[in-house]
């Protein structure tokens, strides 16, 4: 049964007092849902099967897909405030010569195994609040990680990150959760965040994480290709600031310390989540900075102008200037504030739609202290991704999700040439919804600067209240898809994956 079902027979009804909604079982009730709420619905089920695959499926694209989300918004009546905010739940695509299975498995959590028992929320997490008031969320130490945003294959090992908490390992084949992980250092040594990156020429891993005390600590942390520590550095923040993610060139890191200033004590007193505690300041502009990857040096500080960032698209070092490429908003409305469309979403309704995501471009000159920022394409764009293939180097494509309504979410993927030649772009069906698009490489074309290989793109198809994944050819996604496997039900909104081509 469907969440709104329950709302229409009254079993939610407790559920107003949690979220703050004004007459939302009405609402519910006498207004069709429109088309991108069920991107808002939990999946109640773990399945493992053979999907339908509708098409030609590539004889030579052979491997997995994993991806990571929420998968659960709520529990006992009570419904989770915002669409960022839900256990972890991993969804895989086994693409094989005799057909493609699908599979799903919320990762068993601390937080999860303990809800689950207790059949209710016991945690409040980083855009949800307990309900009982500040009483019982003033301990932020008491955070739920849900290991929800991104999961990551490295050497041979599978890991669900959350932000600001530990990642849990994953058991590749099966799902099953291994448990939390430091990646093999002491406890307490260093934080991790749901966005490292991978160097493919040296095999470096790099990984930056928030703390937030009563400084923000920004710790660094890069592994060897092996594995072992290459260094660890904390930074104390010059600025108390939400930040996701992080650009990584051949030799520097460059932190985004955009005006998303957090008032941390009123979240550590239990007055809001750690998301509502986020205050947009126009005024005080951005701050790029940049540290020397294995350096001790004091990070270069170079103020830039105001724009929210969820991603980088990839960066890299040009002369003696640094490329950073990134989605970058004038604002963050769509996702912040009491209104914003990816908090009205879990209430049903339709809400602000601010700033769109503009594919954006800084390019630093460290030396000189200086940074100017380029607009590359105003649409509406988010979770970019490249073929790893050139992370940390010049690439030539990014490829984003592109929402062309007003509704906040994406019907549409785009391939952009970031050294200036043609914009490619696929546009879903009336009331289809897509999550980041995901590049796998060729056997033999991995890295390709033409990036021969096709995007695997997760979509929502709203009329037939079913989930597919649609395969394209990365360099003509204009013909639409060649494939599409056809799910048996719809998935809440994924947020990042990865591919793992077969040996
Ligand atoms: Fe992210």
């Amino acid at each position: 049964m469907q969440r709104r079902d329950l709302l229409k027979l009254g079993v939610l009804s407790t559920l107003d007092a949690f979220t703050g909604a004004r007459g939302l079982a009405q609402t519910v009730a006498s207004a069709p849902p429109l088309p991108w709420f069920a991107l808002a619905n939990s999946m109640d089920q773990e399945l493992n099967y053979a999907a339908r695959v509708e098409g030609q499926m590539p004889h030579n694209l052979r491997g997995t897909l994993f991806r990571d989300g929420p998968g659960l918004f709520e529990r006992a009546g009570w419904r989770k405030q915002h669409i960022l905010d839900g256990d972890g739940m991993i969804r895989c695509y086994r693409i094989a010569s005799d057909g493609v299975t699908f599979q799903n498995r919320f990762v068993r959590t601390t937080k999860y195994l303990d809800e689950s028992k207790a059949g209710q929320y016991l945690y409040s997490t980083w855009a949800s609040q307990l309900p009982g008031g500040p009483a019982r969320n003033a301990r932020p130490d008491f955070h739920g990680g849900q290991a929800g945003i991104s999961v990551r294959w490295r050497n041979n090992q599978l890991y669900a990150f959350d932000e600001s908490f530990q990642p849990y390992q994953l058991e590749p084949q099966s799902l099953l959760t291994r448990g939390v992980t430091l990646l093999g250092l002491p406890s307490g040594l260093t934080v991790y965040s749901a966005h490292p990156k991978e160097d493919p020429v040296s095999g470096a891993w790099i990984h930056f994480g928030t703390q937030y005390g009563p400084t923000l600590q920004i710790h660094l942390t890069e592994f060897d290709r092996e594995g072992k520590l290459n260094w660890h550095r904390v930074l104390q923040a010059p600025r108390y600031v939400y930040v996701h993610d992080f650009f990584v060139t051949e030799r520097y890191i460059v932190l985004h310390l955009h005006p998303a200033f957090m008032d941390v004590a009123s979240w550590q007193a239990g007055q809001t989540s750690l998301l509502g505690c986020i205050q947009w300041r126009l005024e005080a502009g951005g701050l790029l900075l940049v540290v020397h990857r294995g350096g001790s040096e004091n990070p270069i500080q170079i103020e830039t102008e105001a724009v929210w960032m969820w991603h980088g698209v990839n960066a890299y070092e040009r002369g003696g200037e640094i490329v950073a490429d990134c989605v970058a908003y004038d604002n963050p409305s769509t996702f912040v504030g009491p209104e914003a469309s990816w908090r009205a979403v879990m209430n049903d309704q339709q809400g602000v739609v601010g700033a769109p995501g503009a594919i954006r471009r800084f390019v630093i000159a460290p030396d000189q202290r200086r940074a100017r920022m380029e607009t590359l394409d105003t649409g509406s764009h988010e979770f970019p991704t490249i073929n790893p293939a050139h992370a940390l180097r010049q690439n030539r494509y990014g490829y984003f999700g592109l929402g062309t309504d007003d509704t906040g979410f994406w019907n549409a993927i785009v391939r952009m040439d970031m050294l200036g030649g043609r914009r490619q772009q696929f546009t879903f069906q009336p009331g289809q919804y897509c999550a980041e698009p995901i590049f796998a490489a060729g056997p033999d074309k991995a890295d390709s600067l033409q990036d021969e290989g096709w995007l695997l793109v997760e979509v929502l198809d709203s009329r037939l209240q079913q989930n597919c994944l649609a395969v394209f050819r990365a360099n003509r996604i204009e013909d639409g898809p060649i494939a599409k496997v056809w799910l048996t039900h719809t998935l809440p909104l994924s947020f990042h994956g990865c591919w793992v081509q077969a040996e």
